[in-house]
């Protein structure tokens, strides 16, 4: 198959879908690759890494949509990259269709394959292309709060893990997933006094198995965490409902009863944020200040470290495209139900019932395009 690698031209989106090992594996499968030039710079990779392992450079992003089979990229094309989509091509990306309606109109009318990052999901209902963010996330979200809580930055002007004579700081984290488990982790290993809140108690009994002493667990409800709150240095939200919007496990009125310089970092924004007063800021200006609290929530924070996100997502995404392009992507997905969950528009037909529906619009059974 041909293989094409796009740079991606979203505004600050430094990643890159296939790494020049991940290219020599798909030479080695008997592929083609076609990168286009600088693609991998942002995230540290020279062109002439991929010419040694094999692949070939494209000067502009026309050529690489033109050639490809199948399209390697990591955000949803934005509306530049529209019309450079074919009929019949594979495009293997992150999409989130259903939060944006253009987007899935442009793919529908393209005529392409469109198999999302986001809705690949394996038999215990995990999502493992999206796992590597979140753990980047949230190992993110203790280094990002622990230099927040500087005094300069408006925090509390207190070291996450104290000195000897000097308590350490308290680190609370709601939601004991992917991201807050990695949160916890970090933490600890910094020396915080560090509590988790989930209201999964199976969850809650593994973390309390497998975490360090200064890691203690708490049932999650509003009684306990206004308990809390005004006790905490820096408070992590990491809940997810799939599907839904986060619940405000922290409400408005909340924040009086935290310390000036307290720091929420909502790693959740991009559900909404479990935090009422969150609202999705960038890396250019990550933070704000409610009440004397300082708000974290930057709705893409593997963003900010490209290197780790791309050889993070890349380790997660080449089995899949190894198999999408040795069988072809009807026959990898009717044998692989993981991947087969990933298609959301199939030449003009939405195949993803979220996405019909979050539009209105008519969907049809994925099983049609794959006997
Ligand atoms: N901002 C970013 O850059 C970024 C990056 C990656 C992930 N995320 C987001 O982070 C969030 C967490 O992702 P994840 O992968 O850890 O999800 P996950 O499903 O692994 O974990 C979510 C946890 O929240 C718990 N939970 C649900 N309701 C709760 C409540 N009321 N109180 C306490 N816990 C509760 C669940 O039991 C679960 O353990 C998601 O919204 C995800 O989209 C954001």
């Amino acid at each position: 198959m041909i293989i094409g690698v796009p740079k991606e031209i979203k505004n600050n989106e430094n990643r890159v879908a296939l790494t020049p090992a991940g290219a020599q594996e798909l030479l080695k499968a008997g592929h083609t690759v076609y990168v286009q030039s600088t693609a991998g710079l942002g995230s540290g990779f020279e062109d002439a890494e991929y010419v040694s392992a094999g692949a070939s450079i494209l000067p502009t992003i026309e050529e690489v949509y033109d050639i490809a089979e199948m399209i390697m990229k990591v955000k949803e094309p934005i509306e530049a990259e529209y019309p450079l989509i074919k009929e019949n091509q594979l495009v293997f990306t992150y999409f989130h269709f259903a939060s944006y309606e253009p987007l899935t109109k442009a793919m529908v009318e393209s005529k392409s394959v469109c198999l999302a990052y986001e809705t690949v999901e394996k038999a215990d209902r995990s999502l493992p292309l999206l796992v590597p963010m979140s753990e980047v996330a949230g190992r993110m979200a203790i280094q990002e709060g622990a230099k927040y809580l500087e005094k300069p930055l408006k925090g509390r002007g207190i070291l996450l893990g104290g000195v000897p004579g000097v308590r350490p700081a308290k680190v609370l984290i709601l939601g004991g997933g992917v991201v807050g488990t990695n949160a916890a982790k970090i933490a600890a290993g910094m020396g915080a006094d560090v509590t988790i809140m989930d209201i999964n108690l199976p969850r809650l009994r593994y973390l309390d198995d497998v975490m360090p002493a200064n890691v203690n667990t708490f049932m999650s409800n509003e009684y306990n965490i206004r308990e809390l709150i005004g006790t905490h240095d820096l408070i992590v939200g990491a809940v997810l409902i799939p599907g839904a919007k986060a619940p405000h496990l922290i409400t408005k009125d909340m924040l009086k009863d935290m310390r000036p310089g307290t720091v929420l970092v909502d790693v959740a924004v991009d559900q909404g944020g479990c935090i009422e007063t969150c609202k999705p800021t960038t890396h250019q200006d990550p933070t704000y200040v409610i009440d004397d609290v300082l708000h974290y929530c930057v709705a893409n924070m593997p963003g900010a470290v490209p290197y780790t996100s791309t050889l993070a997502l890349t380790n997660a995404t080449l089995p899949y495209a190894l198999q999408l392009a040795n069988k072809g992507w009807q026959k990898a997905c009717k044998e692989n139900l993981e991947l087969k969950l990933g298609l959301n528009i199939i030449k003009g037909e939405i195949v993803y019932q979220a996405v019909g529906e979050a539009f209105n619009l008519p969907y049809t059974s994925v099983d049609n395009f794959l006997n």
